[in-house]
């Protein structure tokens, strides 16, 4: 990793896990993140809903951070089935994923719903994960730096901190499937990334953004990955739903 930002190491266990699951991966999480006295990667896992609780308490004392994977952009009202940002910053979460792609096609998620799930979280005080990538359609059709400068433009909120703000990059057609961008077509997507986050952030305040890659990460590519001169660390979904899996991702950052 040869960037001046910390490295983020990001679970999203997605729809999956009872609660005895959530609690025994994040207890087996928890004892190998106590031996690891000089971490240089910070660790979140974003279970779902029904699990953040007992994850919390798993994770107590741990320097694992908890994040959610969603959110409705509302303080609260009549909005039967949703969870508000402030709910979850009460559970303990320090991090929401906003803009995942499974939510941009399943829940048709605009860019626009997107910046205001952001904006929720930030406003109470966590940071949000913001996703953003390309379909495979659009990458054959050489739109991958048109789409993903729009998705930042229209999904980041204005203004956004290098605390309260991490970007994920994930190519829709790499996320569960086992294939990946080469590790050259990772990083120009990363530089334009940095070059748009600048623009519209200042320098100042997107040196800090962390901006992590996203798609079938797993312990075989992700030192290749994560050593990227513009890759900040990953957000994982398939690949944490293990701790041995979860944990050799992170010690590739070392
Ligand atoms: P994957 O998912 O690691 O299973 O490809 C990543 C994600 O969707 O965040």
């Amino acid at each position: 990793m040869s960037t001046p930002r910390r490295p983020l190491i990001a679970g999203n266990w997605k729809m999956n896990g009872l609660r005895a699951d959530g609690e025994s991966l994040a207890s087996d999480l928890t004892d190998l993140m106590k031996n690891e006295t000089d971490a240089v990667f910070d660790m979140v896992v974003c279970p779902p809903f029904t699990l953040i609780a007992a994850v919390a308490d798993a994770l107590a004392g741990s320097a694992i951070a908890l994040g959610a994977q969603d959110c409705h952009p509302a303080e609260k009202g009549a909005h039967t089935g949703d969870v508000s940002a402030a709910m979850l910053a009460d559970l303990g979460c320090d991090f929401v994923i906003a803009g995942h792609s499974e939510r941009r096609t399943n829940h048709f998620e605009s860019d626009a719903a997107v910046q205001a799930k952001a904006a929720a979280v930030q406003a109470q005080g966590m940071a949000a994960i913001i996703c953003i990538g390309e379909t495979e359609e659009q990458r054959d059709g050489a739109m991958t730096f048109d789409v993903v400068k729009s998705q930042l433009a229209g999904s980041v909120p204005k203004p956004s901190t290098a605390a309260n703000t991490v970007i994920a990059y994930e190519p829709v057609w790499a996320i569960g499937t086992g294939r990946t961008p080469s590790t050259d077509e990772v990083q120009e997507v990363h530089a334009l990334i940095r070059t748009e986050l600048t623009a519209a952030l200042g320098a100042e305040e997107s040196a800090g953004i962390r901006v992590l890659y996203g798609g079938s990460m797993k312990p075989e590519n992700a030192r290749d990955l994560l050593a990227l001169e513009d890759v900040d660390g990953g957000l994982i979904g398939g690949a944490s739903l293990t701790a041995e899996n979860f944990w050799a991702i992170a010690q590739s950052c070392v």
